[in-house]
């Protein structure tokens, strides 16, 4: 049984910042000041911490690029939108611990010499804004952000809510929402490392990947590596809903196996698909209930993780009917600004509701295919580029007889 240690808090009666300390908290911050800067980068590096936003992208080469970047002035922004359907483990990660959540983004701002920071919530998050803006109040009170600053200044934190659009967890789509304009994707390159928010160097990190900064600190560069696969390093939170007995957000070490998660949610025998990595995730069929929940596990499966997101369909759900859910989903939140996306998920949905109807014509399968491929190859953002996935997943299962009740 795995003993959690980002959620190794949860149900604590005494979540303040002194019982946070006398927990241990504020130890990494503290290594992080010895060590300095350069040295906390090569730890995060070393210990194969990968981002647990869904790119999976390594957070040491993040950070080693902002921190050697030219211009002095530079922002760190910790991405707690969180929109995706059947996703709310950052949620459940700041309600639990927001001063662990905090400590990571105070070595990551003395880290790569913020000039400030900047936590976007998402806007129906008000109860884990509120925690994060009263325990940053605390902190800033105990004198914990004095001198995190280029010049010895105290770090500004300043919380932002989301208006409600999916998009806006899109790194460059939330740093225009920040600064004010329409919260719409910029092509990359440049990447944020070296031109984001107000164009200037920028990390942005999840909250999932930040929380686990302050043990990566405090308990050196090998620690994460006591958890998990060789690829895939560390702890994952997972949030699970739908046809299951207990959903909820579950910690597991990577590798573990998909059923194991299925138990703890007390999920029924009767499942007839999961949809694994959220809206733009893959679906998963019983034949592969055991596979292994790594990076490497999920991709030998042809699926993906995503964020951790996993939502659970019984024998009685009709899927094309998920699929048309998902396909509005994806037109209602494309942000318009590139015809492949604007068009194509509208398009998308349309076939999707024609099938799910049992009115789609022949070929109505290999259309959306072809599509979907059009949306994957020239849509700009990851929306556009990942709208069809799970929908491609479906007809690919359905070619292999899976969806036979
Ligand atoms: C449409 C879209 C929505 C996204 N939403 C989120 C989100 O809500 N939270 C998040 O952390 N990352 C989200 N991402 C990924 C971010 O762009 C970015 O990769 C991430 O915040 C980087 O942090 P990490 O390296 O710690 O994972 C989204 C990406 C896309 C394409
Ligand atoms: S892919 Fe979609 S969401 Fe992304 S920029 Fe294009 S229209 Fe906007």
């Amino acid at each position: 049984m795995h003993e959690p240690v980002l959620l190794r808090r949860q149900g604590h009666p005494d979540a303040t910042l002194e019982a946070y300390v006398a927990d241990g908290g504020l130890k990494g911050f503290a290594r992080t000041r010895e060590i300095g800067q350069a040295a906390t980068v090569a730890v995060v590096t070393e210990s194969g911490l990968v981002g647990r936003g869904g790119a999976g992208f390594p957070t040491g080469r993040k950070w080693e690029s902002v921190r050697t970047a030219a211009e002095s002035e530079r922002y760190f922004v910790l991405n707690a939108d969180e929109s995706e359907p059947g996703t709310f483990k950052d949620r459940v990660m700041i309600e639990t611990d927001p001063y662990m959540v905090l400590e990571g983004v105070l070595i990551a701002c003395y880290a790569i010499a913020a000039t400030r920071a900047y936590i976007y919530v998402r806007g129906e998050y008000r109860g884990a804004a509120r925690l994060l803006a009263a325990a940053a109040t605390q902190l800033a009170a105990a004198g914990h952000l004095d001198g995190i600053a280029p010049g010895g200044r105290p770090l500004a934190i300043e919380v932002r809510h989301g208006g409600g659009a999916y998009i806006c967890g899109e790194e460059t789509a939330l740093f225009r929402s920040i600064e004010g304009y329409r919260g719409e994707p910029m092509s990359k390159p440049p990447f944020p490392t070296v031109a984001g928010l107000f164009r200037k160097p920028t990390v942005i990190n999840n909250v999932e990947t930040i929380a686990n900064i302050p043990d990566i600190l405090s308990r050196g560069a090998g620690w994460l590596q006591r958890y998990g696969t060789d690829r895939s390093p560390g702890v994952k939170l997972f949030s699970v809903s739908g046809h299951v007995g207990r959903p909820g957000v579950y910690e597991l070490p990577f590798g573990a196996p998909l059923q194991e998660l299925l138990d703890l949610a007390q999920a029924g025998r009767d499942l007839r698909a999961l949809l694994l990595g959220g809206a733009a995730g893959t679906f998963v069929f019983p034949g592969d209930f055991d596979m292994p929940l790594s990076y490497e596990g999920a991709q030998s499966r042809a699926a993906t993780l995503g964020s951790g997101a996993l939502i659970a369909f019984d024998q009685g759900t009709d899927l094309w009917r998920v699929a048309e859910r998902l396909g509005n989903f994806f037109a209602h939140e494309s942000c318009g600004q590139c015809v492949p996306c604007r068009i194509g998920t509208r398009r998308q949905h349309e076939m999707l509701a024609a099938l799910a109807d049992g009115s789609g014509g022949d070929g109505e399968r290999e259309r959306i295919a072809t599509l979907g491929q059009v949306m994957t190859d020239a849509s700009i953002c990851g929306l556009g580029q990942t709208a069809s996935t799970a929908v491609r997943s479906l007809i690919d299962a359905e070619s292999r007889g899976l969806l036979a009740v």
